[in-house]
C-alpha cells in the first residue's frame, strides 16, 4: 500500500550496502513507504563486467517497479556506474536516483591537497567517477583505492550497527580497515570518501582508524536529501 503522500521508494543494491542509504532516507522522511531489494544471489557486483551489472540492475529495478515503487534509488555506486543511463532510457516514467562519487566536497574540504576514494573496481571504471574527478578534483590529488574486503565484512555483519558488533568483529574489522586505510593516510590523504554503499556500514571502524588524521565523507545523507527533492 502506498502512503498518504502517494509514493513508494524502492532501493536496490548487490547486498546489504544500500541499507546505509535507506537508513539515511528513513531518518529524513520516515513517513514515506520504502522497499529494499538485496540481490544477494549475485553479490558482490564489484568485479563483474559492466554489461552483467547493467542486466542485473535492470532486473532489480523492474522488480521494484512491479512491487509498486514509483521512484527507484540505485543504492550502489557500482550499479550506478554501470546502469543508471540505461535505466533512465528504458523507464523514462520513473525517476532514478543514483550514487554520486563525493569527489567535489572532498576536494573542497582537503587542506593537504590529497584525498582518497574507497570504492569497487567497477565504480572506478565508470564514466561518472572519471568525469566527476576530471571536473571537480582541480589541483587536488585523488587516490583511488579498491576495498572489496570491506564489502565482504559489511555482508558478514549483515549491516549491523557498530554498537552491536561482537568484540571479535570489532578487532577483525579494525585490522582490515587499518591495513587498507593507513597507507592512504601515510600518503597524506586528509579526506576519505566512502564511494561504495557498503562502507558506511563500517564507518565506526573507519572513523576510529582515521581519528585525528582524516575526515570521512559518507554520501548517504546527501543522497537522502536528493531523494526528498525528487519526491517534492
Ligand atoms: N554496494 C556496492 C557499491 O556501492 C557494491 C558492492 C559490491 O557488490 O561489490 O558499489
Amino acid at each position: 500500500m502506498k502512503t498518504a503522500r502517494g509514493h513508494k521508494v524502492g532501493f536496490f543494491d548487490s547486498g546489504v550496502g544500500g541499507l546505509s542509504v535507506l537508513r539515511a532516507f528513513q531518518a529524513l522522511c520516515p513517513e514515506v513507504e520504502t522497499e529494499y531489494l538485496a540481490d544477494s544471489a549475485h553479490a558482490p557486483y564489484g568485479n563483474r563486467p559492466a554489461e552483467e551489472i547493467a542486466r542485473l540492475s535492470e532486473a532489480n529495478a523492474e522488480e521494484l517497479i512491479a512491487r509498486g515503487c514509483d521512484v527507484v534509488v540505485v543504492a550502489c555506486n557500482t550499479a550506478t556506474a554501470a546502469a543508471i543511463d540505461l535505466l533512465r532510457r528504458k523507464h523514462p516514467e520513473i525517476p532514478f536516483v543514483g550514487m554520486e562519487p563525493a569527489v567535489k566536497p572532498a576536494a573542497l574540504r582537503s587542506k593537504s591537497g590529497v584525498v582518497a576514494v574507497l570504492a569497487t573496481a567497477g565504480t572506478f571504471r565508470g564514466r561518472l567517477y572519471n568525469e566527476t574527478k576530471g571536473r571537480y578534483a582541480g589541483g587536488v590529488k585523488v587516490i583511488a583505492a579498491v576495498a572489496d574486503e570491506f564489502v565482504a565484512e559489511a555482508e558478514r555483519i549483515r549491516g549491523a550497527p557498530y554498537a552491536e558488533w561482537t568484540e571479535a568483529d570489532r578487532a577483525r574489522i579494525i585490522g582490515i580497515v587499518r591495513a587498507r586505510v593507513e597507507p592512504l593516510l601515510d600518503a597524506g590523504a586528509d579526506v576519505i570518501v566512502l564511494g561504495c554503499t557498503h562502507f558506511p556500514l563500517l564507518i565506526g571502524a573507519i572513523e576510529e582508524v582515521c581519528a585525528g588524521r582524516a575526515e570521512v565523507i559518507d554520501p548517504s545523507p546527501a543522497v537522502a536529501r536528493q531523494i526528498r527533492r525528487v519526491l517534492a
